[in-house]
């Protein structure tokens, strides 16, 4: 039987590895490491650069993998995600080779818990492998750091929603405190701004990381060029915000 491990590594930096993880990293067999394109480079080779840092273990392999692009022919969006899903689970048995190894290790981005597909994909392995999770700090921890700010009022509800929630659906009723994940860009501009305050986070906890914070009214407009510039520059770009209605 073998065991595969999905094990979080943080927001991109290295120091986000726990003990745990690292322990779970030199105990693996095979270590897969997905490749995203060239457009997120950036991300294969951070993990790449957190295997030269920790990795001790020289009986362990490491094996990088494509991942398969969404078909965006198929017009249903369950569809088209269940059979991208699909996809990567055949790359992913082909990554481990036949008979796999015993131990198997992913390095998940932030934690596998939040908007993050891998546990789901994990699920259509046949045979099933025994499943090992070990959290991460994910980038609303990494967020809420960047500005030194608790994630919720005394007592008060968090709603964690996407850009796409927001843009589609406006404010979502009886909710105090958003975070906004996945947002294409500027889903807050959606909203009414009056009595919303931002806190906004683009690659939080990374070398690049760049924080902005303030009334929504008065800091869209900046948070929106920031984004547009930081994006231009980097080639790609990662953000998450929370917005406070009190
Ligand atoms: C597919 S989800 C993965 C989330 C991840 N599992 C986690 O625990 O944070 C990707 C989204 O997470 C957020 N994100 C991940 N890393 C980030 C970072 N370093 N800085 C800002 N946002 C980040 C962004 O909202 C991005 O669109």
């Amino acid at each position: 039987m073998t065991t595969l491990s999905l094990i979080g590594i943080g927001t991109g930096n290295p120091d986000h590895l726990t003990l745990q993880a690292i322990r779970e990293i030199n105990a693996a067999d095979l270590v897969l490491i997905p490749r995203k394109g060239e457009g997120k480079a950036d991300l294969a080779e951070l993990r790449r650069a957190i295997l030269r840092e920790v990795l001790t273990n020289p009986a362990t392999l490491v094996a990088e993998f494509d991942l398969p692009v969404r078909d965006e022919a198929v017009a249903d969006y369950r569809e088209r995600v269940d059979g991208w899903h699909d996809a990567i689970a055949g790359v992913w048995e082909a990554a481990m080779g036949s008979p796999r190894p015993a131990r198997v290790a992913l390095l998940v981005w932030g934690d596998p818990s939040l908007y993050d597909s891998t546990l789901r994909i994990a699920a259509r392995l046949s045979p099933a492998p025994d499943l090992r999770v070990i959290p991460g700090i994910t980038s609303l921890q990494a967020l809420t750091a960047a500005h030194a700010i608790p994630l919720n009022t005394i007592g008060g509800p968090v709603t964690i929603t996407t850009g796409r929630q927001l843009r589609d659906h406006g404010w979502p009723e009886g909710a105090e405190t958003l975070a906004v994940m996945l947002d294409a860009g500027g889903a807050f501009m959606a909203i009414p701004s009056e009595g919303v305050t931002i806190w906004w986070g683009a690659y939080v906890g990374m070398a690049e990381e760049i924080v902005l914070a303030g009334p929504l009214a008065e800091v869209s407009e900046r948070i929106l060029a920031t984004r547009a510039e930081a994006r231009a520059r980097h080639g790609w770009i990662m953000d998450i915000y929370l917005l406070r209605r009190m």
